[in-house]
């Protein structure tokens, strides 16, 4: 059986940079630099531009993995996209990002390489590297493109009603290629991924139901038009409640990962956590004895990005020098579903 190991790695965010104070300058909303980063480190997050989505920014991502991978996309047996922010409800953004790669259709031999669409929010990284990488240790695909992205700037109440998730969430993309080798010294060692769906509505979007008739439910008009509530509208979120659950599932699986590799953090090199609050980050780490200097972050610039965020670490990480081939990373993230994920890797 091949190892699974990640052989290029990529990122993209979009140029438009949204201070904490220009959330209350450019969009009126009631709130302040000190409130938000204090509670959450974040400084600042990217925002696309209107008529940017997450296929788009998922293909700027891709490409860089590729070129990092020294691949072309004709090399990928797979395409797996995470998001929660898809451009349209149907088809699946991996179509919409894959058929961007217009080299896969021109000549006599087109390559018609597969796109699995997942939703499983801030874990949707973790979750795709398990299914890719079972693909190419089960010797189904030689390289698997997985793809984060994210466009959370379109979906979010830009007023203060909608402050508390609206601070919290930035758009970007990441991407990774998981390729096969015989190398012993490379690649995933173990994953553990978990659900609980009681959870489901402490943290969701509910825009499209479809138990109702219509699926937009328009509850001030039911002749095809009419004003959709804010409730349904936007993201809704029971913050202390998921914070609670964050801190606990995700020691918890990143415990269990360690514990059947028989590892503790002293042979850990690297941490990269799902950013969706420093404190939660921090109370994760000091629980499990994680010196400050094994971790990275990126929320004080980018928020949360969710399914992206995970590999925008990795991509900078590797682009800085930080994360060498040699190094053991663990990884972990906790999101909306609830979902979660922990994963080991010898890069
Ligand atoms: O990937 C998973 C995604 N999400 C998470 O992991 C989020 C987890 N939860 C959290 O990070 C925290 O719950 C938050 C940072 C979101 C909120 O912190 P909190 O300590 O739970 O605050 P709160 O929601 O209880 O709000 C406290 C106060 C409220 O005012 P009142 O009712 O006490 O007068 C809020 O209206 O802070 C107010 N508030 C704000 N004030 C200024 C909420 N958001 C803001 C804001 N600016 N952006």
């Amino acid at each position: 059986m091949p190892n699974a190991y990640i052989s290029g790695i990529g990122g993209y965010v979009p140029p438009d940079v949204v201070s904490n104070d220009e959330l209350a300058k450019r969009y009126g909303i009631d709130t302040t630099h000190e409130w938000i980063h204090q509670r959450t480190g974040i400084e600042e997050r990217r925002y696309a531009a209107e008529g940017v989505g997450s296929g788009e920014m998922g293909y700027y991502a891709a490409k860089k993995a590729l070129e990092n991978a020294q691949m072309s996309i004709r090399d990928i047996d797979m395409i797996i996209f995470a998001t929660l922010s898809p451009d349209i409800h149907f088809p699946g953004t991996g179509c919409l990002m894959q058929r961007r790669f217009t080299e896969l259709f021109e000549g006599d031999m087109p390559r018609y390489v597969p796109a699995l669409d997942i939703r499983n929010q801030c874990s949707g990284f973790l979750y795709g590297l398990a299914i890719g990488a079972g693909m190419v240790q089960a010797g189904t695909a030689k390289h698997v493109l997985l793809v984060g992205s994210e466009t959370h700037s379109a979906a979010l109440d830009m007023t203060t009603r909608g402050r508390t998730v609206t601070s919290l969430f930035g758009d970007g993309a990441g991407a990774a290629i998981i390729s096969a080798t015989d190398d012993p010294k490379r690649g995933l060692r173990k994953w553990q991924l978990g659900a609980d769906g009681r959870g489901a509505e402490a943290l969701c979007m509910r825009v499209w139901d479809i138990t109702k008739r219509p699926f937009i439910d328009t509850p001030n008009g039911r002749d095809g038009v009419g004003v959709i509530p804010p409730e349904i509208m936007w993201p809704q979120m029971d913050g202390k409640q998921v914070f609670r659950n964050a801190v606990e599932k995700m020691c918890m699986s990143l415990m269990g990962v360690c514990f059947e590799l028989g590892l503790s953090a002293e042979d850990i090199d690297l941490f990269v956590f799902h950013q969706a609050n420093m404190r939660i980050n921090q109370y994760v780490a000091n629980s499990l004895g994680i010196p400050e200097n094994k971790l990275i972050h990126n929320i004080h610039k980018y928020g949360n990005t969710t399914a992206a965020t995970i590999p925008l670490l990795l991509w900078e990480a590797v682009e800085t020098g930080r994360l060498k081939p040699g190094m053991k990373v663990a990884m972990s993230a906790f999101g909306a579903g609830y979902t979660w994920g922990a994963a080991v890797i010898d890069w």
